[in-house]
C-alpha cells in the first residue's frame, strides 16, 4: 500500500506557508516569503506547495487530503459583525478591507481548487485549533495542557485545552476584540515599529526602559482578571474601526502621537516597550496558571504569535507551574499549515499518534529546501565566484576563522521552518568579541544598534553558560547568563540611561548578553543538526568557548535566505568576511566586484 500524503496550507493573512505529512510524519514545510523574497508574504503559497510536493517526489494527484488553517466564512462573519457594530465609524476600513475579503478570502474554496488544480474536498480547521494542533501533536508529550495566544483568528484571540494521545480538546477561549496579540501590536505601532514583525524589536528594546506606564495600562486600557482573561477598553484603540492601531485618546493618555518610524528612539519608547512587556508577561503567566489549575497537567504546549515572546516564555518556565514547556517553532500563522495537516491525520483520519520520549516531531525544524554540492558548485561556477572545496575540513577551517574574529555566512542543509535561523541559514560570529554586537548590527544586518544577538550553545554545555538546564532547540526561551560569567556594573555605569548602557561589557560572552544579562538561546544537539553541532564543538576545542553568535542569514527587511544565490547576494551586499555553502568556502576579499541591479537599500527601507 502506498503512503498517505496530507498537505496543510496557511495563507491570506500573514506569513503564508505549506506543510506536507507522509503517514502522519512531518516531512516538509516552508514559508512562501522565502521563495518570493517578500517578507511575511501572505499570498497563496504556490512556491511552498510546489517545494513540498517536489521534495516528496509526488504531485497534487497523490495527495489524500488538503487542509486550510482557518475558516474564512467565520472570519468574514467577525469582520462583518465588527463593521456593522461600529458603522458608520468603521466604514473607512470596511471599504478598504471588504473587497479583499470578498475577492480572496470568501471564495477561498474556489481559489484553492484553482491554484492547486485539485478537485477533491478541502478541509478547514478553526484557526486556534490549527495553532493548538501545531503545539501539541509534534510535541514530545503523551499528554499536556495547551495554550494558544495570538492577534486574532476567526473570533478567538487565545484558547486553551488539553492534548492526550491523538486527541486535542479546547475548552475555553478569549474572543475578539480582547486580544493580547493586538494589545502588544498596538504598542508596536505606537513606538514606531511595523505591526506583525516589529514586536521582536519592542521586546528587545524593553530592557532599556523602566516600567513607567504599567499602572496606566492597567488603569485605562485593560481590565485584567485573575484568570488572565481581560477586556480592552476600545475607546483607546483603532483596530476595529480604522486603519491604525491606536487613536488620539490613546495619544492623550500616553503623552503624544506615535513615534514616526525610523526617527530616533528615545527613553519614552523604551519605557513604553518595557511597560507593555511587563503587562504581556503578567497576562501570559496568569493564563498559564489558570490552565494548570484546570487541567492539573505538568507539561505545557504553546503556539500562536504571542508564543514567540521568548522573554515571556522564559518567565513561564522559571515562575510558572509547569515542569516542561514545548513551543512550536513556527508559532505564528505559518505553523497553522502544520497544525491543520496534523488535525486531519489524527482527527479526520483517526490515526494514532506515536510519541518518542524526549524527541519531538519537528526534525529540528529543518524542513525546508536543501541543495546538493553539485547544485551549489554549478551556481558558483556560473557566477564566476572563486571558492575552495573543503568537504571534511570545512568545519575545522570555519571554527578557526570564527576564532580569528571573522563573521561568516553559514548555509548548510535544509532551511528552517519558522522565524528563527537555527544553524542552517545563519550568520555566525565569536560571542567573546566585545565589538561583535555593534559590528554585526551595523555592518552586516544594517539594523538598529540596540538589537541583541542570540547564542547557540552545545546542549550539554548549556548550564555552564546560562541559568537554564533544559533544551531550547528553537531559540524560544530567554534565560540569564550564568551568574559567575556576569560582569557587575559600577555605580556610575548603573546610572547611565537607556541606550548609553549598550556598549558596556556584561559578561565573558558580551555579544550575546543583553543589557539585563539575559540571552535568547538555542541549544544544539547532534541528532538534529550534526554539522552545526560539530562546528560548535570544534570552536570550543580551539577557543574553550562552546557558544557562537547566531543571527539569521539576511539583512533587515529581507526574509532569511533560501537558495545559494540568495546567500551569495547577501554575502556580497554586506560586511560578511566568508561564506560557507555546504562543503564550499568563499573568501570575500577574493570575490569579483559586486554589481547591484537597482537600489536594494531602498527596496528594504534601509537608511
Ligand atoms: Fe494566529
Amino acid at each position: 500500500m502506498g503512503s498517505t500524503y496530507i498537505l496543510g496550507i496557511s495563507a491570506f493573512y500573514h506569513d503564508s506557508a505549506a506543510c506536507l505529512l507522509r503517514d502522519g510524519e512531518i516531512i516538509a514545510a516552508a514559508q512562501e516569503e522565502r521563495f518570493t523574497r517578500h517578507k511575511g508574504d501572505a499570498s497563496f503559497p504556490g512556491h511552498a506547495v510546489r517545494y513540498c510536493l517536489r521534495s516528496a517526489g509526488i504531485s497534487v494527484a497523490d495527495l489524500a487530503h488538503i487542509g486550510f488553517y482557518d475558516k474564512p466564512l467565520l472570519k468574514f462573519e467577525r469582520i462583518l459583525d465588527t463593521y456593522l457594530e461600529v458603522a458608520p465609524r468603521g466604514f473607512k476600513s470596511f471599504a478598504k478591507a471588504a473587497p479583499v475579503w470578498l475577492k480572496e478570502k470568501l471564495f477561498m474554496d474556489r481559489q484553492l481548487h484553482d491554484a492547486l488544480a485539485y478537485e477533491g474536498p478541502i478541509l478547514y480547521a478553526e484557526h486556534h485549533e490549527s495553532h493548538a494542533a501545531s503545539a501539541f501533536f509534534p510535541s514530545p508529550f503523551e499528554e499536556a495542557a495547551i495554550l494558544t495566544v495570538d492577534g486574532v483568528g476567526e473570533w478567538a484571540t487565545a484558547s486553551y485545552g488539553v492534548g492526550r494521545g491523538s486527541r486535542i480538546e479546547l475548552f475555553k477561549e478569549l474572543r475578539w476584540p480582547d486580544s493580547l496579540g493586538l494589545l502588544y501590536s498596538a504598542f508596536t505601532y505606537y513606538t514606531g515599529f511595523k505591526v506583525n514583525s516589529g514586536e521582536y524589536k519592542v521586546m528587545g528594546l524593553a530592557p532599556y526602559g523602566e516600567p513607567k506606564y504599567v499602572d496606566l495600562i492597567y488603569r485605562v486600557l485593560l481590565d485584567l482578571h485573575e484568570d488572565g482573561s481581560f477586556t480592552l477598553n476600545q475607546k483607546y484603540f483603532n483596530y476595529r474601526t480604522g486603519l491604525t492601531m491606536t487613536n488620539e485618546a490613546f495619544d492623550e493618555q500616553f503623552g503624544g502621537p506615535p513615534r514616526v518610524p525610523e526617527t530616533k528612539l528615545t527613553q519614552r519608547e523604551m519605557d513604553l516597550a518595557r511597560s507593555i512587556q511587563v503587562v504581556c508577561e503578567e497576562i501570559m503567566l496568569r493564563m498559564a496558571r489558570t490552565v494548570h489549575r484546570e487541567t492539573g497537567l505538568k507539561n505545557l504546549c504553546l503556539a500562536g504569535g504571542v508564543a514567540l515572546n521568548c522573554v515571556g516564555n522564559g518567565r513561564l518556565l522559571r515562575e510558572g507551574p509547569y515542569e516542561r514547556l514545548w513551543i512550536q517553532p513556527a508559532a505564528g500563522d505559518a505553523g497553522g499549515a502544520l497544525g491543520v495537516a496534523q488535525l486531519i491525520w489524527h482527527r479526520y483520519c483517526g490515526k494514532e499518534r506515536r510519541v518518542r520520549p524526549g524527541r519531538d516531531g519537528m526534525r529540528g525544524s529543518y524542513l525546508g529546501p536543501e541543495f546538493t554540492p553539485e547544485e551549489i558548485e554549478r551556481d558558483l561556477r556560473s557566477w564566476g565566484a572563486p571558492y575552495q572545496r573543503l568537504d571534511g575540513r570545512i568545519i575545522q577551517r570555519t571554527a578557526c576563522l570564527l576564532a580569528e574574529g571573522k563573521v561568516i555566512g553559514w548555509f548548510d542543509g535544509r532551511m528552517e521552518f519558522g522565524p528563527r535561523a537555527l544553524g542552517a541559514r545563519s550568520i555566525l560570529g565569536d560571542p567573546r568579541n566585545p565589538r561583535m554586537q555593534a559590528l554585526m548590527n551595523l555592518k552586516i544586518k544594517f539594523r538598529e544598534g540596540f538589537r541583541p544577538f542570540a547564542p547557540s550553545v552545545l546542549r550539554e554545555r548549556v548550564a555552564e553558560y546560562f541559568e537554564l538546564d533544559c533544551e531550547s532547540p528553537y531559540m524560544l526561551l530567554v534565560a540569564p547568563v550564568k551568574k559567575e560569567r556576569q560582569l557587575p556594573m559600577t555605580d556610575a555605569q548603573d546610572r547611565l540611561w537607556g541606550i548609553e548602557k549598550l556598549n558596556l561589557l556584561r559578561s565573558d560572552i558580551p555579544a550575546v548578553t543583553h543589557i539585563d544579562y539575559s540571552a535568547r538561546l538555542q541549544t544544539v544537539s547532534r541528532e538534529t543538526n550534526p554539522n552545526y553541532y560539530d562546528l560548535l564543538q570544534e570552536f570550543e576545542r580551539v577557543t574553550g568557548c562552546a557558544v557562537l553568535v547566531n543571527t539569521s542569514f539576511n539583512v533587515r527587511g529581507e526574509p532569511i535566505v533560501c537558495t545559494p544565490a540568495d546567500a551569495y547576494r547577501c554575502f556580497m551586499r554586506t560586511g560578511l568576511d566568508h561564506l560557507v555553502l555546504g562543503p564550499f568556502l568563499l573568501d570575500k576579499s577574493l570575490q569579483p566586484p559586486w554589481k547591484e541591479d537597482g537600489d536594494w537599500r531602498k527596496e528594504f527601507q534601509l537608511d
